[in-house]
């Protein structure tokens, strides 16, 4: 017989998970709908609270905020993604060339704020618990912050536009990032004129959402999930599943 432990299963309630949802399914990446509207201090630092009470390897928080809204700053890091972008470019022909070069990839200066996410992989000292074997978890961590931060900030019905299309090491000097200090995301925030129904990438015809069902595998690779209601449940708990619905 099997120790019983108590059941916190109740969850939230369904306007609590309503919202919990419909911040994930409305969360949007914006680069071309940013209205120039400061961002309330209050608001923003409830945004990074929650990017800072994300999971992290060995509770090690690995990430800082540099928050900026310097113009130079902006139009800098705006000249490193164009050259950038030119760069990624090049890689398309024909059609899809000519759609990804109509499709506007970042929005540095029509933000009002922008954000750089970074990871200082020194943080918590040489043996970080839980990061022996995958070095990369405190990188993990911190792009769970940024999901964190993401959700948040839709909820607070700020768009947030991440823009990767930049040189790390260039973005690290023009930020002034010690050596340990890795920039992890360059992110645009501030307030919208509209979250799309859709991602833009889909609108524009540059790729469709993959149906889950496609991507699920049971036990291991390539063996398809079985059809029933209830999954995982242990031999000696089947009483549990009467009182549940799903
Ligand atoms: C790690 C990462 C890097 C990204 N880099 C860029 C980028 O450089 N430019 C851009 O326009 N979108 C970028 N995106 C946004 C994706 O294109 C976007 O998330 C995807 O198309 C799905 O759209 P959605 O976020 O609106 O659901 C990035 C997203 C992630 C997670």
């Amino acid at each position: 017989m099997l120790e019983r432990c108590g059941d916190a299963s109740e969850g939230f309630s369904p306007e609590q998970k309503q919202g919990l949802y419909r911040a994930i399914f409305e969360r949007r990446d914006v680069r071309s709908q940013f209205r120039p509207d400061p961002i309330p201090q209050a608001i923003l630092t409830r945004v990074l609270t929650a990017a800072h009470h994300a999971p992290s390897v060995g509770f090690m928080q690995p990430w800082d905020f540099i928050v900026i809204d310097d113009p130079a700053v902006r139009g800098a890091v705006k000249g490193m993604f164009t050259r950038e972008n030119a760069r990624a470019a090049a890689h398309y022909t024909g059609e899809r060339a000519t759609l990804y070069r109509a499709m506007k990839l970042e929005g540095i200066l029509e933000s009002p704020l922008n954000l750089c996410v970074t990871c200082d992989r020194t943080r918590g000292g040489p043996h970080v618990l839980g990061r022996h074997t995958i070095i990369d978890t405190d990188l993990f961590s911190v792009c769970l912050a940024i999901q964190n931060l993401w959700l948040a900030a839709r909820a607070e019905g700020i768009g947030v536009g991440w823009v990767s299309i930049l040189d790390p090491v260039e973005l690290a000097q023009l930020l002034g990032l010690p050596a340990h200090v890795h920039p992890v995301a360059y992110l645009c925030l501030g307030y919208v004129c509209e979250f799309l129904a859709v991602p833009e990438l889909q609108q524009k015809g540059w790729r469709e959402r993959v149906p889950l069902e496609t991507l699920l595998h049971h036990n291991r690779w390539g063996t398809a999930m079985p059809d029933g209601e209830w999954l995982g449940a242990h031999p000696g708990h089947q009483d549990a599943r009467e009182s549940k619905t799903p």
